[in-house]
């Protein structure tokens, strides 16, 4: 992260992901230059006008729509480029169509120099952060992708809705791919330090299992079910990246769930998914050794191998 005035990110992809984050991050004051790529320079620049225009609200931002070369100074580079799910199809089922698109990408990051960190958005996204960090060779702890930040966030919004709680205080990760195979780690779930238990049975929940049962559902299909009701998700995910962003300009040490490249991780490797990290100025910082359960253990496992079995058929 530069330690200069100028802080500049640079996002690839303006379909609804992509002019989202950057409308957040407009309005977040964390960047001095935001630049838009897009195959469609037209559409980088309309989106660049259209976000510039909101400015005068918030502070002063210079968006425009750019090039690659926007990356030799690029503090961040945010990759939400690619199809996007259609009602009834799962995550997964983007990864030929997706791969493909991203190593047009990559192809344009290997033939300039790059110092920043990069954040994979895109679907699916485990496999793509995994196949960035592969092609880029960059350092582990520079590349990663949303993974499970959106689904610990619906997680907790979803829990402090029953518990009648501001969610800021329920302190509750969805790990393992953002996808079919994520799980909630039940076991670490508390209310600012008050087990999830507990903080249950004193709202008045007696049939805690199916509440879980339930909540855990509703986690798991919330895209799926937005995606049926208007098209596609995007403001959840922006959300996300700029609350990524922020713990990286900021040098945060935030604990966050991240997808990350494992290097034996719970006895994992070669696979990217998310598990708990602490994000700062160098990307990530480290892993926390979060204690799951042994059925926690399993299910990361599960997870893993379904990631790694779709990574199997990609020639890299
Ligand atoms: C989401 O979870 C589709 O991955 C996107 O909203």
């Amino acid at each position: 992260m530069t330690q200069s005035n100028t802080r500049k990110a640079v996002i690839i992809g303006c379909g609804l992901v992509g002019a989202t984050s950057a409308f957040s991050l407009m309005e977040s004051g964390l960047f001095s230059e935001i630049a838009l790529v897009d195959v469609n320079r037209e559409r980088a620049e309309g989106e660049a006008l259209d976000i510039g225009h909101g400015t005068p609200f918030y502070g002063p931002v210079e968006i425009y729509a750019g090039g690659y070369d926007d990356l030799i100074d690029a503090d961040i580079a945010i990759i939400t480029a690619g199809t996007a799910q259609k009602p009834g199809e799962s995550r997964l089922d983007l990864v030929q169509r997706n791969v493909a698109i991203l190593k047009s990408i990559l192809v344009e990051f290997s033939r300039r120099p790059f110092d920043g960190i990069l954040i994979m958005v895109s679907n699916p996204v485990d496999v793509l952060t995994y196949v960035a960090a592969k092609i880029t060779g960059l350092p582990r702890s520079r590349v990663m992708g949303t993974g499970t930040m959106l689904d610990s966030a619906r997680f907790k919004s979803i829990l402090a809705a029953h518990l009648h709680l501001d969610a800021r205080n329920v302190h509750a990760r969805i790990i393992g791919e953002h996808g079919d195979s994520e799980f909630p780690v039940w076991s670490m779930a508390n209310v600012s330090g008050i087990p999830l238990s507990e903080c249950l049975r004193n709202a008045g929940i007696d049939e805690a299992e199916k509440l879980m049962e339930r909540v855990e559902h509703e986690v798991r299909t919330s895209a799926g079910r937005i995606i049926s009701k208007k098209g596609a998700t995007y403001y959840g995910i922006a959300a996300s990246v700029k609350r990524l962003c922020e713990a990286i300009v900021r040098d945060e040490k935030s604990v966050m769930t991240v997808s990350t490249v494992l290097e034996g991780e719970y006895g994992l490797s070669d696979v990217a998914l998310s598990i708990v990290s602490v994000i700062g100025a160098e990307g990530i910082d480290s892993h926390l050794p979060a204690p799951i359960s042994e059925d926690e253990h399993r299910r990361l496992r599960e997870s893993a191998d379904a990631l790694k079995a779709v990574i199997a058929e990609l020639s890299l």
